[in-house]
């Protein structure tokens, strides 16, 4: 029972609304018996004041640029954790002990294969398909390859969805680069840590072996370790509005990637770098910047800016870090693109219309110069989040299911269209 309630008088009418309190964050309004009570909707396009579900997974205050995973703050999952293990505390909540990290691990890694006629789907795609559109018809077509997972009332068979995911996804968009590039296809390698064997898939080739450097693999994995989940967010939403009919998972985590794939969302790592790719050089900055905050100009500076964080992203300072390190490791500090980033970050930050409109770089700004330091080309950069995002994904699917209030989700509208009119014969039209 709310302890708290909410008056909302319009017309002639006064309703009590009950109010609930998370254990962080606003307190929310319950307006779900609203239509009911008032015969009105309420209007929130974009979602921007409305929350619409129980979670216990992740939190942000972005004032604070803060992101708590199960209470963890991501900076120290960045910096003591690993991906896998940031895999199990969001699936099952609670950090694991060392047996349960070893046998996830291990059923994580006993399922990287995929099905072996999957081949032939890969082999269907134009030559110069973009991995994701690959992954996206890849991850959605495993439903009809494992047929034994697809249940959703069944809680093991829920669970052995989500380890296929989670162990396929690197094979999955490691095969899409490869296809794409018009290279064999390399198979996963169990005595590989999760982000070595992704490295290895996607740069070693039949005739010579990709010889792993720690220090990449460790960039790798806290690249992936920072993208796992972040809340409610668009493609997340997605995900939960597709499974909220009762789809397959792997029809929904597919949904999940079509939404991530957008500039808005995920595109942005592979729009920043393009974007930068176009500055081309440090004198023209300027002009670009001039065009970002020309209101008759639709250009936005790819790579900031965030629909939450209002401070900083603390995604966007961990990467910052990692990124010194794999360009210092590579020796490629007098890479133009990074004499670009680095002078473009400087001059947005000092200007007072990014600062009064609280736009600082996001993870996408760095997460792309890090990739491209490490051979990635651009087309790779949101297949990589999509691989990453994954657990996060799943592990709000799972959450969906498990919550006894779940019912399919059907927003209303503000409808402006036509009135009831009659349907006139074409010749007198
Ligand atoms: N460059 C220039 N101006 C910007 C930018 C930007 N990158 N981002 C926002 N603004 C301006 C807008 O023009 C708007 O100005 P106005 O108030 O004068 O109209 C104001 O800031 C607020 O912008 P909104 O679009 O209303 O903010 P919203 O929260 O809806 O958008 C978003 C957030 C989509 C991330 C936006 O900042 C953006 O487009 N950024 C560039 C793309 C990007 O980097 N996306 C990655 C997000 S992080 C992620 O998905 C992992």
């Amino acid at each position: 029972m709310a302890d708290k309630t909410a008056k909302l008088i319009f017309d002639d009418k006064e309703i009590e609304l009950p109010m609930m309190s998370p254990t962080a964050g606003p307190d929310v309004i319950d307006i779900s018996k609203l239509y009911a009570q008032g015969n009105v909707f309420t209007y929130d396009p974009g979602f921007t004041s409305t929350a619409a579900c129980d979670s216990t997974i992740t939190y942000i205050d972005g004032g604070k640029g803060e992101l708590l995973h199960r209470g963890y703050p991501i900076d120290q999952l960045a910096k003591d954790s690993h991906y896998l293990e940031v895999c199990y505390l969001l699936l099952y909540g609670e950090l694991p002990s060392a047996a349960q990290l070893e046998d996830f691990e291990s059923r994580v890694t006993n399922h990287t294969m995929i099905h072996e006629q999957m081949m032939f789907l890969f082999r269907g795609f134009r030559r110069d398909a973009h991995p994701m559109a690959i992954m996206n018809g890849v991850v959605g077509a495993m439903s009809a390859f494992y047929h034994d997972s697809t249940d959703i009332s069944d809680p093991w068979q829920r669970e052995v969805a989500s380890i296929r995911m989670i162990a396929k996804m690197p094979t999955i968009a490691a095969m899409a680069y490869k296809f794409t590039i018009g290279q064999p296809f390399v198979y996963p390698r169990n005595d590989l840590d999760y982000a070595s064997n992704f490295l290895r898939m996607c740069f070693s080739v039949p005739c010579e072996d990709y010889q792993v450097n720690p220090i990449l693999s460790r960039a790798m994995d806290r690249i992936f370790t920072l993208h796992a989940d972040h809340e409610q967010n668009a493609s997340t939403s997605t995900v939960r509005l597709a499974s909220s009919s009762g789809a397959n998972p792997f029809a929904c985590i597919a949904a999940g990637i079509a939404c991530l794939w957008g500039p808005a969302h995920g595109g942005a790592n592979q729009a920043c770098l393009e974007m930068l790719r176009e500055i081309g050089t440090v004198d023209r900055i300027p002009e670009f910047i001039a065009r970002a905050k020309d209101k008759n100009d639709p250009f936005r500076l790819m790579g900031f800016g965030h629909r939450v964080y209002k401070n900083f992203d603390p995604r966007a300072k961990v990467l910052k870090q990692s990124a010194d390190e794999v360009l210092d490791l590579l020796g490629v500090e007098d890479n133009a693109v990074l004499q670009v980033a680095k002078e473009l970050e400087k001059q947005a930050l000092a200007d007072p219309y990014f600062a009064e409109k609280k736009l600082f770089p996001n993870v996408d700004f760095y997460s792309g110069i890090i990739l491209e330091a490490m051979g990635f080309p651009t087309s790779m950069f949101t297949p990589i989040f999509a691989l990453s995002r994954t657990v996060g994904w799943i592990s709000q699917w799972k959450e969906m299911i498990a919550d006894p209030k779940m019912k399919i989700g059907r927003p209303r509208q503000l409808y402006q269209g036509e009135t009831l009119r009659n349907y006139v014969d074409i010749e007198k039209r």
